[in-house]
């Protein structure tokens, strides 16, 4: 992809750019003034790499979730830097000296607020990474987890994919060696990194749980992410206390625990069926992926009755097919019950009235939905909102409005809303106050400014409403979260 290249190119404008200013500079002096010879050459080279650079970076702008601001600046700062070398370029050939001058100081300034703006983007130095941190599922299929050894079919091989690297025999970040049960029992630096029994007082636990840009988290955001159900998981073998040798059924486990064994074994088997981890896919509720979802949010508790504790029958494999047909990718939520999950991603923006419709007839199965940059009818919206037994539901970035969303109120399961990028105002979500069971609600991207999060925190006071990428849970009597 174009946007790609934009963390290699970024470094020749930068590159050029100094060295014309660098060489317009020194070559005042005499015995250095055959350097200006060279000053447009360089300023030409600047201008179109500049320019290399503004288009690349603004095809890589909308494939991660950057933090908008902070983008916009440098975005604009970085057209405003390729627009002054221009001006730069222009003052030489004319020999203007003052303007000459001028220019270059604007130019200095703006090539060191754009790249530093830039590297900010990047949280640091690795511009090539950074928004690729996904979580990837670890595990290979699993046939039967229950009969899985805990910790070598489990365990260990998360921690081989996702921290060995820099926890094992090569290097000891954090003096913290994850390869071995007993490096794992001997903690870091800081001490024991895992207490049996005492997730939440598990140092290596509440660092997988910490937002994705907190210093401490871990794997560190441009590394691969575990996924939501293999931290869930992490978390309950923790508290299940850390069984070395046993199977996983000979471990304790609630109903809420088997849920999270169920997915993970789910999530094992999605990664061989599909070619490509269910992280990617997005997969509503078990993907923990940063752009994806519901980044950063605390896992554990998003699987809590996600699935419902009834059982339901199977629905009929026959308007499962008619979903199949027309692009729709139905899935089991979990081995063990009817439940399903059905999204859109493959159908295209316009999803016909009629499609949603038919999900009708899988309303008792139906609890997860995820449609994303769709334009439906308000008679879409009203075929969704009839789907009561949804506990997750994903419509980002689609046309919902103040007018169509008061077709979701109804909902009366819905635990998980994401409509991230959505035009609906602080009035619009005053319609869906009636979702009791709401836990947590997306909206970054979307069309509410600052004033707006303390009138949103009174209107959902139960509810961890996810800003994107400040990704803080609105606490009561914290207002000051969003600048
Ligand atoms: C890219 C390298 C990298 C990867 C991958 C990584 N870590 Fe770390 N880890 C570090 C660094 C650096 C430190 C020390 C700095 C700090 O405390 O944050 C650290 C520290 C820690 C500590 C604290 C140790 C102590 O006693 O101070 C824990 C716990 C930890 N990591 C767990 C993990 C887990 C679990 C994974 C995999 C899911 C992981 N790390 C993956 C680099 C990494």
């Amino acid at each position: 992809m174009l946007g790609s290249f934009h963390p290699v190119i970024v470094h020749l404008p930068i590159g050029f750019l100094l060295l014309a200013i660098l060489f317009q500079w020194i070559g005042r002096r005499a015995s250095y003034a055959h350097l200006r010879l060279s000053v447009p050459v360089i300023l030409v080279l600047g201008m179109i790499s500049a320019l290399l650079a503004c288009l690349t970076g603004l095809a890589i702008s909308g494939s991660a979730d950057y933090p908008e601001e902070l983008l916009g600046w440098h975005q604009w700062m970085g057209i405003g830097t390729t627009l002054l070398s221009l001006g730069m370029f222009w003052a030489v050939q004319r020999k203007e000296a003052r303007m000459t001058n001028l220019f270059s100081v604007l130019l200095l300034a703006g090539v060191t607020v754009t790249g530093h703006l830039g590297g900010s983007l990047t949280h640091g130095e690795d511009f090539l990474s950074f928004g690729k941190a996904e979580a990837k599922p670890a595990l290979g299929p699993i046939a039967d987890i229950q009969s899985a050894h805990a910790y070598n079919d489990l365990v260990q091989p998360i921690f081989e994919a996702r921290c060995v690297s820099c926890h094992g025999s090569g290097k000891q970040k954090g003096k913290l060696r994850l390869d071995q049960p007993d490096f794992i029992l001997n903690g870091g630096e800081d001490g024991v990194v895992v207490k049996a029994g005492d997730a939440e007082n598990s140092e290596l636990i509440k660092r997988l749980l910490l937002p994705g840009d907190a210093k401490k988290h871990m794997p560190p955001i441009r590394e691969a992410q575990l996924t939501d159900t293999e931290i869930s998981f992490l978390h309950w073998w923790v508290r299940a206390g850390l069984g070395f040798k046993q199977l996983v059924k000979d471990l304790p486990q609630s109903a809420e625990d088997r849920a999270v064994l169920n997915a993970l074994q789910q999530q094992s088997q999605a990664v061989g069926e599909e070619g490509e981890p269910a992280g990617a896919t997005g997969r509503p509720g078990l993907s923990g992926t940063k752009a994806g979802a519901g980044a950063g949010v605390k896992p554990v508790f998003t699987l809590k009755n996600a699935v419902p504790s009834e059982t339901v029958k199977a629905a009929d494999p026959a308007i499962i097919d008619r979903l199949k047909v027309n692009g729709a990718v139905v899935l089991p939520v979990n081995a063990s019950s009817n439940y399903l999950s059905v999204n859109f991603v493959t159908v295209g923006k316009q999803v016909p009235d009629s499609l949603l419709e038919l999900l009708a007839d899988i309303r008792e199965q139906l609890i997860w939905l995820k449609l994303d940059e769709v334009e439906l009818t308000s008679a879409g919206y009203a075929a969704i909102g009839k789907l009561d037994k949804l506990t997750r539901l994903q419509i980002s970035r689609a046309n919902l409005s103040d007018e169509t969303i008061g077709a979701l109120s109804g909902l009366k399961n819905l635990q998980w809303l994401n409509i991230a990028g959505s035009n609906v105002s602080i009035e619009g979500l005053r319609k869906l106050s009636s979702l009791s069971g709401l836990q947590q609600l997306f909206l970054y991207k979307g069309s509410l400014n600052s004033a707006d999060w303390s009138a949103l925190q009174q209107l959902f006071p139960k509810v961890q409403i996810d800003t994107g990428n400040y990704r803080l849970p609105l606490l009561p009597g914290d207002t000051s979260l969003v600048k």
